[in-house]
Parts: structure tokens; sequence; C-alpha cells
């Protein structure tokens, strides 16, 4: 296979979701028994997923680790999962992570001023892009961790149309990561979210919207995000808190026991399980 049927391939998956009205879920991993879920959901829903790993997920995992265990779980199950860095800020890891096989990058530079944003984006569009690789670019921080807090995130302001839409046209990303008040992890206080913002934007210019934070949003409204066109939808929030709670709950109910094929089933299940709910959703 080219290198550039590759990006064609995650590029046809966006652009079929935007015309059907439906959108890609992205979900974090850093475990083994994590991707198996994932992959378990792909399988039984017969669908694509996107598999993210951060910069601390993918120093756990492992760079060549992760794509090699992708590849081969692609041919073994027949499935397509693709692979995305997620949130990169140093442009060498992402180079790395183009070289070895992720099929889509993430470079974040929100925390950056707005023209060496742009300068670095640059830079690695046309680095992924010579390799047939999607990239994601992110001009407005999203706030919080993926975790759950019982603190208050402090809502910030939205960042202005007429930034994002010169940041799309100068970079050439693929795809951005649009601010509509969201956050990462789940908060005692929901977000309030803006989501005219995605019509807006748009209206504005063509290009794959990414939803982030995608944890604790409710399904309705959820579903009324994607009819407005975000293609792809992060998770990782939510799927730690499955692994966690299942991995307690397996290790509490047999104190006794040692063998890791005993206890980790029942975690890949409960990630298998949160996994289809999100994709019930997004589809
Ligand atoms: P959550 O942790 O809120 O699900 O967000 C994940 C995310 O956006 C990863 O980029």
């Amino acid at each position: 296979m080219s290198l550039f049927s590759k990006k064609n391939r995650i590029k046809k998956v966006f652009q079929r979701a935007r015309r059907e009205s439906w959108a890609i879920g992205q979900f974090n991993f850093s475990s083994l028994e994590q991707l198996q879920g994932i992959a378990q959901a792909a399988k039984e829903l017969q669908t694509p997923v996107i598999c993210g790993t951060s910069t601390g997920e993918a120093d756990f995992f492992g760079i060549e680790e992760a794509v090699s265990l992708i590849k081969i779980i692609n041919k073994k199950e027949g499935i397509s999962l693709f692979l995305n860095f997620d949130h990169g800020k140093e442009i060498e890891k992402l180079k790395d992570a183009v070289d070895r096989g992720y099929d889509m990058i993430h470079f974040d530079g929100s925390h950056l001023p707005l023209d060496e944003n742009i300068e670095k984006t640059k830079e690695i569009v046309s680095y992924a892009k010579k390799r047939g690789v999607v990239v994601e670019g992110e001009i407005s921080k999203i706030y919080g961790k993926s975790t759950v807090s019982e603190e208050k995130i402090e809502q910030t302001s939205l960042t202005s149309m007429e930034k994002i839409v010169r940041f799309i046209e100068e970079t050439g990303v693929d795809c951005i990561a649009l601010d509509i008040g969201n956050v990462h992890g789940v908060y005692a206080m929901s977000p309030q979210l803006c989501p005219a913002r995605i019509d807006s934007l748009l209206e504005k210019i063509a290009c794959f919207v990414v939803l982030h934070g995608g944890s604790g949003i409710m399904k309705e409204e959820m579903k009324d995000i994607i009819q407005r066109g975000v293609v792809k939808v992060n998770i990782n929030t939510e799927l730690r808190f499955s692994w966690r709670e299942s991995l307690y709950g397996a290790l509490s109910a047999k104190p006794e026991e040692v063998v890791p094929y005993n206890i980790l089933p029942a975690v890949r299940n409960e990630v298998c399980k949160k996994v289809k709910e999100k994709i019930n959703i997004f589809n």
C-alpha cells in the first residue's frame, strides 16, 4: 500500500462521516487490555475507530509497539483501527510518530503565540503531508486534564473565528480542535457549550472539526454537536474510569488471584462496553 492511500483512507472516513452526519470516535489507551477492548468494540460494531496516544501514553506504551500492534490487530480481525498522536507538543516526537507509521498527528501549539504556532504547525504539516499523514491543529487551548475531578473548571473566553480561519488557511491543517467551551475530563460543574461555533466555522471554511473533551457530554448534546459537523470525538477520561473501576472490582472480588489472564478479561470487557456505548451515540 502506498503512503498516499494511507492518508486517503482516514480522510475518506472523515468525508463520509461529514456527508452522513456521524463522527468517528478517538479512544485513548496506554495498556494492552484497553487497546484490546477498543478493538473488540470496533469488531463487534464493524466500524472504523481511531486509537489515540498522548505524549504520556505514547511514552509508556511505546510508539513502535502501538503501530505494530495495531497493524497486527487490523490484519487479524479485519477491522480499521487508525492511530493518532494526541496533543503532541514536540515537533521531533511527532516527526518520529509520522516516520514510524501513525496515520494522523495532532500538533498542539495552543500554548504558543499565534504566529509561532502557525510557523511550527506549518513545519509539521509540510513534513506529514509529504508522507501521507493527516494533521490536526489547535489554536485555542482546551482546558482540563483527562481525569475525574471535584474541582470547578474556570470558563475562559473563546478564540475569535477570524483567528481560527487564519490559522487553518495559513497552516493547511486537515482538522481543527475547535473550542466550544469544552474541557478535558469530568468535572463537578459541567461546562456551558456553544455548539453554534461549529456552524460559524464551517460557514467560513472547509475543514474537519474535532471535539476534544468528549467525556461527560450528555447524549443529546453530543448528537447535536455531531449533526452540526464534528467528524471526530475524543474520549479518554470515561475509558480510564471504566478501566480503573473494573480493575479494582476484579481484584477486590478475587483478593488472592495472581494470574493476570483471570483478572484482565473483565477489564477488557468493560472498556469494550464503554467504547460501544460511545460509538452508538456517535454513529
Ligand atoms: P476527555 O478526557 O474529556 O474524554 O477528553 C479526551 C481528549 O480530548 C483527548 O484529546
